[in-house]
């Protein structure tokens, strides 16, 4: 019988309001981090739209967490583990739904850009900037819900279906090592921090 390896994972971000810690797989620690990047669109637009100052720090830590959560750390487990399993397992890498999810990482990483662009602006914002932060912050949720819902319906069921128990272990034990860094705890509880003080 296959070994499961498991992911201590301290937080887990539930559909609802709370956070409790259980024990995860990586398939399971990867649809958790989904909800909780959801929460974070949400609180990202609600700031964004409500903004009428010029708070780059508190851009600046929404972009941190996309960038290093969402960006360094769950699209790196999915490009570097999962689908580079799946495809080492038969999967097409250039077609078909890796290469959708691909091109949307790459269209996020530019996005992310864009808000980063503004967080490091050394003059204060003004309207247009404002509008143009309130814009691609819309322009990253609008990607990257779908984006998340295609994982879970399409792409994590099928890897789950179709990779070998030898390429579920690898996936198991390489993302198990990424969900233990300590800067991936303190990431999510940036996260968190983010809905709390937003709404999300
Ligand atoms: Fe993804
Ligand atoms: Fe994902």
């Amino acid at each position: 019988m296959r070994a499961i390896a498991t992911t201590l994972t301290q937080i887990s971000f539930n559909r609802g309001s709370a956070w409790k810690g259980r024990i995860m797989n990586a398939i399971e620690t990867l649809d958790a981090e989904h909800r909780l990047i959801e929460h974070v669109l949400n609180a990202l637009e609600r700031w964004a739209t409500s903004n009428e100052g010029d708070d780059r720090p508190e851009l600046g830590r929404f972009v941190r967490f996309l960038r290093e959560l969402v960006d360094d750390i769950h699209h790196e487990k999915e490009e570097g583990i999962l689908f580079e399993r799946m495809v080492a397992h038969g999967f097409p890498h250039d077609q078909g739904p890796i290469a959708v999810m691909l091109h949307e990482h790459h269209e996020g990483r530019e996005l992310i850009a864009d808000l980063a662009r503004f967080a490091g602006r050394a003059e204060p914002w003004g309207e247009t900037e404002r509008r143009t932060i309130r814009a691609a912050a819309r322009a990253y949720g609008d990607l990257l819900r779908p984006h998340i819902y295609k994982e879970d319906q399409i792409l994590y069921p099928m890897a789950q279906a179709h990779l070998p128990p030898e390429g579920m272990d690898e996936v198991e034990r390489r993302c198990a090592i990424v969900d233990a860094t300590p800067l991936r705890n303190e990431l999510i509880e940036l996260g968190r921090a983010l809905v709390a003080r937003h709404g999300g």
